[in-house]
């Protein structure tokens, strides 16, 4: 019974993962790369952003980093969906759930997803990242400097040697090579920060939006419809993702450790809050909100949508 509940959860986090990372990517991608431009504006939208990775790294390139996702994206979902359903059951008292208890459930799912969580966005964003400091190179100052200005990339030497691409598997062996196991978990703590305040919003929230479709609208075992389930999903989402906008931004600067011209890095969160409040202003925290919105809606709607159809039940079944 255990085994095969958590086989349901498996599966059904792995299909959701495999086709929201599938529709979401390239979103995700321009959000690091907004998030990340500090002096020079290369990218002036998340279009324009898409528009000028498709022309300059081709349609795959929007999927750099894919690959990460793609392979840890079971665990982590299967992690967090389940953590958070057996806090929920140990909260609860004779089968209701308080608030606070739904508060507390999503700040523990919150907590041991950080643990996958954190060593994939630190190689996704390398990858993700690596086209914008080519951009920045070649079409950042360089395009208004004077003819006779030193390049800084010699063209001819950088046509006859394509820019080193390194793999996912290249970034680790690397980190782990001179950093050690800390090197995959820089940014835990911002990880941490972001991702336990966006479980406090996005689990109530959606637990209580997908509450009010159960009356008239729920099927015989009193489910929520799938589309009210969708439709919460995707409203708790963006809410908790917006939310924590700031905290994604801090996070991404941190866990980025190839920086362009002229950029800041940073020793902690409250350096990295700091500098960026004193060079940027306020606004920067908002940098990639809309994209965010736009990448975790669907990836929960789609989510939520899977687990509530039961697709990892359905396939037990025909296997059994
Ligand atoms: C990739 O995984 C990271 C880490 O969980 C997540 O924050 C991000 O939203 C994912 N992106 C996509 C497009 O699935």
């Amino acid at each position: 019974m255990r085994k095969q509940i958590e086989s349901i959860y498996l599966i059904n986090g792995g299909v959701a993962g495999l086709v929201g990372v599938t529709c979401v990517f390239p979103i995700d991608l321009a959000k690091t790369r907004l998030q990340n431009q500090q002096g020079v504006q290369v990218y002036k939208g998340m279009l324009d952003c898409l528009a000028k990775t498709i022309h300059s790294e081709g349609y795959f390139g929007c999927y750099r980093g894919a690959a990460v996702n793609l392979t840890l994206v079971t665990p982590e979902k299967a992690i967090k969906l389940a953590a958070n359903d057996v806090f929920r059951q140990k909260l609860s008292k004779d089968g209701r759930l308080p608030l606070w208890g739904e508060v507390l459930a999503g700040c523990g799912a919150g907590t041991c997803q950080v643990v996958v969580t954190t060593p994939m966005e630190m190689l996704k964003i390398q990858l993700q990242d690596a086209g914008r400091i080519a951009a920045q190179r070649t079409q950042g100052p360089a395009r208004t400097a004077t003819a006779t200005a030193p390049s800084l990339v010699n063209p001819a030497s950088a046509q006859q040697s394509p820019p080193q691409r390194p793999s996912a598997t290249g970034i680790t062996v690397q980190l782990l090579k001179t950093h050690g196991l800390a090197g995959l978990y820089r940014g835990a703590g911002a990880t941490l920060m972001r991702d336990v305040p966006f479980s406090m919003i996005y689990f109530p929230l959606f637990a209580n939006l997908n509450a009010l479709g159960r009356g008239s609208n729920s099927d015989m075992q009193g489910r929520a419809p799938f589309w009210q389930s969708f439709v919460a999903g995707c409203t708790a989402g963006s809410i908790a993702a917006i939310a924590v906008t700031p905290l994604d931004v801090i996070k991404t600067r941190i866990q980025t450790l190839q920086k362009g011209e002229g950029e800041d890095t940073y020793k902690g969160i409250i350096d990295c809050t700091r500098r960026i409040m004193k060079r940027e202003g306020p606004s920067a925290f908002l940098k990639g909100a809309t994209c965010r919105a736009l990448v975790i809606a669907p990836l929960f709607g789609i989510a939520q949508g899977v687990y509530f159809l039961g697709v990892g039940e359905a396939a037990l079944g025909l296997l059994g």
